[in-house]
C-alpha cells in the first residue's frame, strides 16, 4: 500500500513560480507531499494555469464576492479543509491572512519571503534591500503567525547583493534560491522533522 503523502493547499496571487517548484518537486513519488489544490484570489494569476497543466484542481475565490476579508478567508479555509490539506503554503499570496484563518490551521501555514527576516518584511522586500544598501539578503521560509512576516523561521538562505544589483536582478537571483528553499522546507515539515519551541524551530537531521 503506498503511503498517503501530505496534502498541501497552495495559495497564489500571481506568476506562481514557487508553486511550480513545489509541483516539480512533488513529481518525484518519494517526495513526502503533493499539491491537493491551488486557490487564487486573482483571475489573471498564471499560477492557475500551472496547476491545471499539472492536473491539480485550481480554484478562484474572489475577495469581491464576500462582504469582508474574514468571510473571504473563511471560504478559502473551508475549501482547503474540503480538500483535506495538512499544510497551507502561501506562495506569492498577496493578502494578509486573518487571525480567523490562521486559527483554522494552527502551526500548519507556511510562507516564503524574499529577504532575511526580520529585515524587510511586507511588500517589495528586494527593493527595500537594494535601497537600504545591505550586502546580504536572501530567502526566508517561516510559519505564519498573526503578525506580518513574523512567524517562527524554518529556514533561511543568504544571497549576496552586488554593487550593480537592481531590484530586478536581485529578485531574479533570490527567486532561484526560493525555488529550492520552499520544497526543502515543505519536505522537513512533511517528514515530521520540525519541532517548534516558542520562536525557535529545531530541525531533526534525517
Ligand atoms: C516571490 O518572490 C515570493 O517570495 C514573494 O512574491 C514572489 C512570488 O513569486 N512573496 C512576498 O513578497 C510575500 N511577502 P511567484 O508567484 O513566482 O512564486
Amino acid at each position: 500500500m503506498p503511503v498517503e503523502r501530505l496534502r498541501i493547499g497552495v495559495l497564489c496571487s500571481g506568476r506562481g513560480s514557487n508553486l511550480q517548484a513545489i509541483l516539480d518537486a512533488a513529481r518525484d513519488p518519494s517526495y513526502p507531499a503533493r499539491v491537493a489544490v491551488v486557490i487564487s484570489d486573482n483571475p489573471h494569476a498564471y499560477a492557475i494555469q500551472r496547476a491545471r497543466e499539472h492536473g491539480v484542481p485550481a480554484e478562484l475565490i474572489l475577495p469581491a464576492s464576500f462582504p469582508d476579508r474574514i468571510q473571504h478567508d473563511l471560504a478559502v479555509a473551508q475549501r482547503l479543509e474540503e480538500h483535506g490539506v495538512g499544510l497551507v503554503a502561501l506562495a506569492g499570496y498577496m493578502r494578509i491572512v486573518s487571525p480567523q484563518f490562521i486559527r483554522r490551521f494552527p502551526g500548519r501555514i507556511m510562507n516564503i519571503h524574499p529577504a532575511l527576516l526580520p529585515s524587510f518584511p511586507g511588500l517589495h522586500a528586494q527593493k527595500q534591500a537594494v535601497l537600504y544598501g545591505v550586502k546580504v539578503s536572501g530567502v526566508t521560509v517561516h510559519l505564519v503567525d498573526e503578525g506580518v512576516d513574523t512567524g517562527p523561521i524554518i529556514l533561511q538562505v543568504p544571497v549576496m547583493v552586488a554593487d550593480e544589483d537592481t531590484e530586478e536582478s536581485l529578485s531574479a537571483r533570490i527567486l532561484e534560491h526560493e525555488h529550492r528553499a520552499y520544497p526543502d522546507a515543505i519536505r522537513l515539515f512533511a517528514e515530521g522533522r520540525i519541532r517548534i519551541d516558542g520562536r525557535r524551530v529545531y530541525t531533526k537531521r534525517s
